[in-house]
């Protein structure tokens, strides 16, 4: 499929990737070629051009002498921003709801190959920062979970995936920022223990999957910036996880030259400030070596470590050069409309109302369900949300090639009558819907980055309850018609306690973001073509108040600790409207017969440093199976979840820590083994005396089960 997809790019014949380099023979590869360079050219390879002053979001400068090209720096995590002609993946918060770590890897591939194909060099992709502690977090969607767990398996696809195409791929936001109020000015305060269990968590799943470079972000930490942070670049990326690649600002992120350098930073993004101003580097940080405020060492490092990423990825062999107007879309629709539809949450199906069977009117209603200004690519940076929505707003956005909306959708596959009311008043509505076999009403909550407001919200969420006045809507529906189907296009959790109170409300279907194929993944579900296999990549809780971390004024000191989402939920006693890991079937899973084999032994982690951490960090020491059976009566796919507890030696642990899954198709009546492999990393927690990873001793709680409030089977593992 890749040979047809060459053969259909419209350019000079693009060579078939071979495997990388090791970082080792990059390095080396990355030493001789600087030898013949001069401080100047060390300092171009360094220092962007300029923002928008080349092909890119950012560009830096060329050294002809070695064939290194102006270096292509291209947003973002579900496609390539401000192209012409490329696919609208999924936002990563849908491909993580399908749990399907083969969907998800095939995004990455599609997604880079399209980035090689106009000659992009480095994906600012993907996202493990925002983790999401804050339900109201303005970009949320644009990674994968507030589970760091979760997040890690998927970002650890998503780059290695990205770069067997021969594309950087870029680990961002280093780290702590969790929202967008503020965050240029405020100071994430985050102690050691949540920072490694937590947000440093993904971080090492990148960097051992050989991530080339890492963003780092516009926050301080403990009132030091991040790009200026010698704790988090030196000691802890670089030395503590062993990270080869290099560290780029976020745009406009830098505050210094020479502390930036020695603390770690290797590349200035976009090199000036968003008027041309600012540059803290250039000429500036050649002057800093010649006053010795910084050792040319340190200049040549950096350029060693962009030099070798670029070795890495063979992409000083043929690489296609820069531009952004090619159509490189070729069949990567089909995955996204696979993500969109196995991504899609079953949350409420009262007497399996759904999928729709003899329906012969149905009454579609809301703006939701319509193509407006935002499926029109009418909004900047997909900054509005005016008709169906697939996708948040801001850096993370890229423009629609198409777009199916769901009405389009739906008027296209139904055969009988379809009444279309596309306003979200609330009479109008309930007069559609009034007399219909069935109404689907479709609401929305939109959320992206800061620096564009949206319907007052400016970023982050400003609470999360439905747009549009979406709770008056369906209730009037409600009174209208006693088969409601609601439908929510959403980038986080909202508060449906309303609508789940009111008894005409049969069916729930949580469609998340879909991107372009909305409405053909939708059809998919709601006739049954497929059956719902997405689970909550968070909670739903009940109210608002229940979520113990929101967005601050000020500074965050991060004080609830590694107990975010369902860890918090769990910890104190909160029933959730629905529960991390979630997702309704129209079929049934049994589980059965577990079985835990485990050589674990307690103690630190303490081999020497290699990418990712401790050298036997990722060693497998245990590995736990069930037996899962499709007892329903048509064939589905099963999100068997694996949750740890800790033993009681292990202080401050939440009840339970996802720590493994495993999605099965089964046919009816088929069964199949969910296995998941636990590493030594998955039973260790941050010991902050040793400053180490250690296993405590005792009996390890082990739970598999169908969400994170649904286990089904029970054991333990004892470690001496
Ligand atoms: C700022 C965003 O935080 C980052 O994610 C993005 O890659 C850059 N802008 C470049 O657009």
């Amino acid at each position: 499929m890749r040979c047809e997809f060459i053969a259909a790019l419209a350019f000079s014949v693009l060579p078939l990737v071979s495997a990388q380099l090791t970082w080792d023979e990059a390095y080396q590869k990355a030493e001789s070629a600087l030898g013949g360079l001069s401080l100047s050219d060390k300092v171009g390879i360094v220092t962007g051009i300029g923002w928008q002053n080349g092909a890119c979001v950012g560009n830096t400068s060329p050294v002809n002498s070695i064939g290194y090209p102006s270096l292509c720096l291209q947003d973002g995590p579900l496609g390539i921003r401000f192209a012409s002609s490329i696919t609208a993946f999924t936002p990563s918060v849908q491909a993580a709801s399908t749990w399907d770590r083969e969907l998800i890897r095939q995004r990455a591939q599609f997604h880079a190959e399209e980035a090689r194909g106009l000659g992009v060099h480095v994906l600012l992709a993907p996202v493990a920062g925002a983790l999401g502690k804050i339900p109201e977090g303005g970009r949320n969607w644009e990674g994968f979970s507030p589970d760091p767990y979760l997040t890690g398996v998927a970002v650890a696809d998503t780059i290695g995936a990205m770069q067997a195409v021969g594309v950087q791929a870029t680990i961002k936001h280093y780290v702590g920022n969790e929202q967008e109020l503020n965050r240029e000015t405020m100071s994430s305060n985050i102690d050691e223990k949540t920072m490694h269990e937590l947000y440093l968590w993904p971080y090492y799943d990148s960097v051992h999957a050989g991530a080339a470079a890492a963003m780092c972000s516009y926050n301080k930490l403990d009132n030091t910036w991040a790009c200026e942070n010698d704790q988090i670049m030196n000691k802890i990326l670089k030395e503590e996880i062993g990270f080869r690649g290099y560290i780029m600002t976020d745009w406009n992120a830098q505050h210094s030259t020479v502390e930036a350098a020695n603390a770690g930073l290797d590349m200035s993004m976009p090199g000036t400030d968003f008027e041309g101003g600012s540059v803290y580097w250039g000429p500036a940080l050649v002057e800093a070596v010649n006053g010795g405020q910084v050792p040319e060492d340190r200049v040549t490092d950096m350029a060693k470590r962009i030099l070798a990423a670029w070795y890495k990825m063979k992409q000083d062999q043929g690489y296609p050069d820069t531009n952004l107007d090619r159509d490189v879309q070729g069949n990567h629709a089909q995955n996204v409309r696979a993500c969109a539809r196995d991504g899609i949450v079953l949350l409420r199906n009262q007497g399996d109302i759904l999928p729709l069977k003899n329906a012969s009117s149905i009454a579609v209603v809301g703006s939701g369900a319509v193509k407006g200004d935002h499926a029109n690519n009418v909004c900047v940076d997909k900054g509005c949300n005016d008709g169906a929505l697939g996708m948040g707003w801001g850096s993370g956005s890229v423009e629609y090639p198409y777009f199916v909306a769901p009405y389009d959708a739906i008027k296209e596959f139904v055969p009988g009558e379809v009444t279309l009311s596309e306003s979200d008043d609330p009479s109008q509505g309930a007069s559609a819907a009034s007399g219909k076999d069935v109404a689907l009403v479709f609401i929305t909550a939109d959320s992206g980055e800061g620096y564009i407001t949206v319907e007052d919200n400016v970023g982050d969420r400003k609470n999360l309850d439905p747009w549009h006045g979406g709770n008056n809507l369906v209730k009037a529906v409600a009174e209208a018609n006693e088969n409601v189907v609601v439908v929510v296009h959403s980038t986080g959790p909202i508060i449906m306690s309303e609508i789940l109170a009111l008894p005409s409300v049969k069916a729930v279907v949580w469609a998340g973001l879909p991107s372009q194929e909305s409405g053909n993944a939708l059809v998919d579900i709601l006739w049954g073509a497929a059956n719902p296999s997405g689970k909550l990549v968070y909670t739903i809780a009940k109210s608002a108040d229940d979520y113990n971390a929101g967005v601050v004024q000020g500074d965050d000191d991060f004080d609830e600790g590694v107990l975010i989402d369902y860890r918090h939920f769990d910890s104190a006693n909160i029933e959730p409207e629905f529960a991390f890991g979630f997702g309704l079937s129209y079929t049934n899973f049994t589980y059965a017969d577990l079985s835990v084999d485990s050589s674990a032994a307690s103690g630190p982690i303490a081999g020497s440093i290699v990418s990712g951490g401790p050298e036997d960090f990722f060693d497998e020491v245990a590995t736990i199976t069930a037996a899962i059976t499709n007892s329903g009566k048509v064939a589905g796919a099963e999100v068997a979840q694996l949750y740890l507890s800790y033993p009681e030696s292990a202080a401050d642990q939440p009840p339970k820590t996802l720590r493994g899954f495993a999605k099965l198709p089964l046919t009816a009546g088929e069964s199949g083994t969910a296995t998941f492999n636990l590493r030594k990393r998955d039973l260790a927690v941050w010991n902050v005396e040793g400053k180490q990873w250690v296993i405590p001793s005792g009996s390890f709680g082990v739970g598999v089960g169908a969400s994170s409030r649904d286990i089904r089977l029970e054991g333990t593992i004892e470690v001496s």
